[in-house]
């Protein structure tokens, strides 16, 4: 498969998402067999942060030592990408040293100057717009619980951020029905909701846009929260967590949902807040394996950008 770059799950077709999921998968069931094949041998990625991170810092790191390849990490205040130095000399000095650049930053469009100045593929770690390997890894996670995402109807409460922006994006390439409620004011991007409504015309995926939890939580299959207040926005936290407060995933909205409804979060969670201890600790909850699908799923986009899958 051809890929420059790995920055919006909208700038793939279902077929080359399918892929690189399929190759996620073949790539997680090697390593339960017994490792992987060193398709990555001698190659190397930078791991760029501006922001925290334990998953996408851990999973790229792992990931790339199964694969046979090499990752480093570099803090958010040792390059100072934009700060330090301008963004697009770090592509330029980065560009020359390694394969790739995974980079997780607060504005979106540094992750497209990174893409036009480096002349490696660039891999989106979170931005302030979306979140795509998360998207990829929630892809993973409900294809092993249903067996596929067409027809599988997965609401999200809360937030219209990065985390809902992907998740949108995947379900509406690959057929299943999204719902979001969300407060108003906090709507995800009308471009983002625009070009899903493109993919939803081609999938066949229902798209629904509402305020109210309860009504989105009415045959759920997938009930999905992140946090109300996102890496940047902590100025907003008093406020924040005032008008999201009627969107706490409980029991209670669990219980609305369809009996087999599983329950996800991206993590890193704030119990009490977004989503009760009895629901994160409950039978419903694949918070984990959505974690730990973050590796493999990446692995998949890994190995389809550098190792020629
Ligand atoms: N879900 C996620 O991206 O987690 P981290 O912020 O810990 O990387
Ligand atoms: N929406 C959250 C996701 C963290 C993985 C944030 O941007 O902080």
């Amino acid at each position: 498969m051809k890929m420059n770059h790995f920055l919006s799950i909208a700038d793939y077709s279902e077929p080359e998402l399918m892929h690189i999921l399929d190759v996620s998968k073949q790539l997680k069931a090697e390593l339960k067999a017994g490792g992987n094949q060193p398709i990555l041998a001698g190659k190397t990625l930078a791991l760029v942060f501006q922001k925290a991170s334990l998953r996408t810092r851990v999973s790229f790191e792992i990931g790339m030592h199964q694969l046979g390849g090499y990752a480093f990490y570099l803090a958010p205040d040792e390059i100072g990408l934009g700060k330090r130095e301008a963004v697009k000399d770090v592509a330029q000095v980065l560009g020359g040293f390694v394969d790739a650049i995974m980079a997780r930053v607060f504005e979106h469009k540094h992750l497209l100057e990174l893409a036009q100045y480096a002349g490696i593929p660039i891999i989106n770690g979170l931005s302030d717009y979306n979140h795509p390997c998360q998207g990829m890894a929630d892809a993973l996670t409900i294809i092993e619980e249903f067996g596929q995402l067409k027809g599988v109807n997965v609401s999200f409460i809360g937030d219209g951020n990065n985390v809902a922006v992907s998740l949108m994006h995947i379900c509406a390439k690959m057929g299943a029905n999204f719902t979001i409620a969300n407060p108003e004011g906090y709507d995800m991007p009308a471009e983002a909701i625009k070009m899903a409504e493109d993919f939803a015309a081609v999938s066949g995926s229902n798209l629904t846009f509402l305020r109210d939890p309860q009504e989105a939580a009415k045959g759920a299959q997938v009930l999905y929260t992140d946090t109300w207040v996102s890496m940047g926005q902590e100025a907003e936290k008093a406020e924040r967590e005032k008008i999201f407060k009627p969107y706490q995933v409980n029991q209670a909205l669990v219980d609305i949902a369809e009996k087999d409804v599983i329950v996800m979060h991206c993590l890193p969670s704030h119990r009490g807040q977004e989503i009760t201890d009895e629901v994160q600790d409950g039978p419903h909850s694949r918070v984990f394996p959505e974690a730990h699908n973050r590796l493999h799923a990446q692995k998949g986009v890994l190995a389809c950008l550098l190792g020629g899958m």
